[in-house]
C-alpha cells in the first residue's frame, strides 16, 4: 500500500455513477451537482461522478463537479479504449484532484460470452488502457470487472499486470454479487500478499447486493486488506443495489474494536445526505433500513422501551444523533421565530444560507397557518424543497379547485401562469380529482403525456400531515418525473404534475428531445 495510514479506509462514493444508472434514480445535473456537495461535506474521499462517455449530458455533469466541487478526488469511468479514457480525462481533468478509472472484464463467461477475447487479449488490453490513461492522469484505479468469478490466477496476472502499467488502485468488483464474505476474504488476503507490487497501490472492493450480502462482502474484503469501499447512498444500484455507504460507515465505526480501521466520515451527515437523495430521486428510504430508515430507532416492544427508560445501550448499539438523526417530539408552530426554526434546522442536519433560510421561512410560515403543528419531517420536507430548487418554471400554479363526487366524475378547474405573463384557465372531467384536474393541466399546456405512477406518502403525523407526492409520466419514450410536499394530496399531485411539465418544457426548450445521445437534464 502506498504510504498512507494503514488504518484509514478510504470511502468511495459511487451514487452518482452505479447509484444512478439503476431503474428510477436517474438525476439532473443540478441535482447531481447538489448531491455532490452533500458528499463532500459528508467527507467522501471520491466521488465517482460518472461515465462521460455515455453521453453529452453524462460529461457535462462529470465536468460540472470536477469544476465546482473540492476536497474529494473525483473520479471518470472509461472503458479500456483510448476514446472512453480520452472523454474521462477531458471531464475530469479540471479537478483539483482528478481520477480516471478503467474497467475490462475478466472472468471467462465475460471473455467468451461478452468480449469474445483470450486471456492475452484481455492482459494487453487492460496494460494498454491503464498505461495511456497513466500517460493523462497521476491516479489511476483499474477494475477487473467480474473479479469473484475470475480464475484466481489469473485474477492475480491480470492485476500485477495492471500494477506494473502504472495503476494506483486495484479495484476487485463482486459485479454479479455473487460472492460470499468467506471467499471475498480470501480472495484479498490472496491478492494482498501475492501480487507483485501489491505494497504500491491501494486495494478497493465493490460489491453489489444480488444476495443481500453487499455489506458483509465488503467488510469481509476489508479484513482481507481491502482500504478503500466502493458504496452507495442507501446502497442504490444496479439490480439489488451496492453496498450501502451508511452501513459500511457505521459498522466499521461501531464495530471499531474488532476491525480496529477508521473513515473520514462525518457520520452526523448520514441522515440528511440519505434524505436529500431520497427527496432528488423520489426512491422512499424503508421504514426499517439499517441506518437511516424511519424506524432504525423506534422502539415499539413493551420491554425494549423499559429496557431503553433505564438506559438506552439496553437495547441501542447506536445513537440516533451519531447518524444524525436528532428526531424529537418538538413541535414548532406559527408562533416560532426565524432562531427557533434555524436551531432545528440545524440540529436536523442542514446547513442553510441566509438566503435559503429566508425562503424556508416563508415556507414555514405559510405551513404554519395552515396547519397547527409542524414535526421533524415537515420542516425536513421545507429545506428539501429549498435545496433541491423544485418548482421553478415556466408554469405555476395559481388556483386549483376540484369537485369529487363518488356517483359521477369529478371536475377540476385550474388556473396556471406562464412565466411570459399568460393566465389560462381550464377545466376538465376525469375519474376522480386528481385524473380531472391532470387532464384540465395536460389541455392548458398542450402537453399531453402517459401517466407511469403516482405515489403519496406521508412525510409527518397527525391528521393534518403533509403528503409527498412522486409522479413519473413518459413523453416522447422519455421518463419524466416530479415531487412536492403539501398538506392536501391532490394539489401535491398536481404540483408534481407540473413539475413534469415544466421538466418537459424545459427539454424542449434546450432541444435536447432531437438528440438521440443525450438525456434531457431532467429526464429519468
Ligand atoms: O460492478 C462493477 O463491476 C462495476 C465496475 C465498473 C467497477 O461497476
Ligand atoms: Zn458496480
Amino acid at each position: 500500500m502506498s504510504n498512507r495510514d494503514p488504518n484509514r479506509v478510504l470511502i468511495f462514493d459511487t451514487t452518482l455513477r452505479d447509484g444512478e444508472q439503476s431503474p428510477g434514480c436517474s438525476m439532473t445535473q443540478p441535482e447531481k451537482l447538489r448531491m455532490a456537495r452533500a458528499l463532500a461535506e459528508l467527507g467522501v474521499d471520491v466521488i465517482e461522478a460518472g461515465f462521460p462517455v455515455a453521453s453529452p449530458g453524462d460529461w457535462e455533469a462529470v465536468h460540472e463537479i470536477a469544476r465546482e466541487v473540492r476536497g474529494p478526488i473525483i473520479a471518470g469511468l472509461a472503458r479500456c479504449n483510448r476514446e472512453d479514457i480520452d472523454k474521462a480525462w477531458s471531464a475530469v481533468r479540471v479537478a483539483a484532484r482528478p481520477r480516471i478509472h478503467v474497467f475490462l472484464a475478466t472472468s471467462a463467461i465475460h471473455r467468451e460470452h461478452k468480449l469474445n477475447m483470450a486471456k492475452e487479449q484481455i492482459i494487453h488490453t487492460a496494460v494498454e488502457g491503464v498505461k495511456y490513461a497513466r500517460s493523462l492522469c497521476e491516479d489511476i484505479e483499474f477494475s477487473p470487472e467480474d473479479a469473484s468469478r475470475t480464475e484466481p490466477e489469473f485474477l492475480r496476472e491480470v492485476v500485477e499486470a495492471a500494477i506494473e502499467a502504472g495503476a494506483t488502485t486495484i479495484n476487485v468488483p463482486d459485479t454479479v454479487g455473487y460472492t460470499v464474505p468467506e471467499e471475498f476474504h480470501d480472495v484479498f488476503s490472496f491478492l494482498t500478499q501475492n501480487v507483485r507490487g501489491a505494497d504500491k497501490v491501494t486495494f478497493s472492493v465493490h460489491c453489489h447486493n444480488d444476495l443481500g450480502m453487499a455489506v458483509a462482502n465488503s467488510l469481509a474484503a476489508v479484513r482481507g486488506g481491502a482500504r478503500q469501499v466502493e458504496c452507495t447512498i442507501n446502497g442504490i444500484g444496479e439490480r439489488a443495489g451496492n453496498a450501502s455507504l451508511e452501513e459500511i460507515t457505521m459498522a466499521l465505526k461501531v464495530r471499531e474494536g474488532i476491525y480496529g480501521l477508521h473513515t473520514g466520515i462525518d457520520t452526523r451527515r448520514l441522515f440528511p445526505t440519505s434524505r436529500l437523495l431520497s427527496s432528488i430521486t423520489g426512491m422512499p428510504i424503508p421504514r426499517n433500513k439499517a441506518v437511516v430508515g424511519e424506524n432504525a430507532f423506534a422502539h415499539e416492544s413493551g420491554i425494549h422501551q423499559h429496557g431503553m427508560l433505564k438506559h438506552h445501550s439496553t437495547y441501542e448499539i447506536m445513537r440516533p444523533h451519531d447518524v444524525g438523526m436528532s428526531r424529537t417530539n418538538l413541535v414548532l408552530g406559527k408562533h416560532s421565530g426565524r432562531a427557533a426554526l434555524r436551531e432545528r434546522i440545524k440540529e436536523l442536519g442542514f446547513e442553510l444560507s441566509d438566503a435559503e433560510l429566508a425562503r424556508v421561512f416563508d415556507d414555514f410560515k405559510s405551513l404554519a397557518d395552515k396547519k397547527k403543528e409542524l414535526f421533524d419531517g415537515d420542516i425536513e420536507a421545507l429545506v428539501l424543497k429549498a435545496e433541491t430548487g423544485h418548482e421553478g418554471g415556466p408554469w405555476h400554479l395559481e388556483n386549483l379547485h376540484v369537485v369529487s363526487d363518488s356517483t359521477r366524475f369529478a371536475t377540476g378547474r385550474v388556473v396556471l401562469r406562464h412565466v411570459d405573463g399568460r393566465i389560462l384557465t381550464q377545466e376538465s372531467s376525469g375519474d376522480g380529482p386528481v385524473d380531472a384536474a391532470l387532464k384540465a393541466i395536460e389541455q392548458a399546456t398542450g402537453v399531453f403525456v402517459k401517466l407511469r405512477k403516482f405515489e403519496v406518502r406521508s412525510v409527518s403525523s397527525g391528521e393534518d400531515a403533509q403528503g409527498e407526492a412522486v409522479v413519473t409520466c413518459e413523453y416522447n419514450g422519455r421518463s419524466y418525473r416530479g415531487t412536492s410536499v403539501t398538506t392536501d394530496i391532490v394539489e401535491s399531485g398536481v404540483r408534481a404534475f407540473i413539475e413534469v411539465i415544466n421538466a418537459i418544457e424545459s427539454s424542449r426548450r434546450r432541444g435536447a428531445d432531437q438528440s438521440e445521445t443525450s438525456p434531457p437534464a431532467a429526464a429519468v
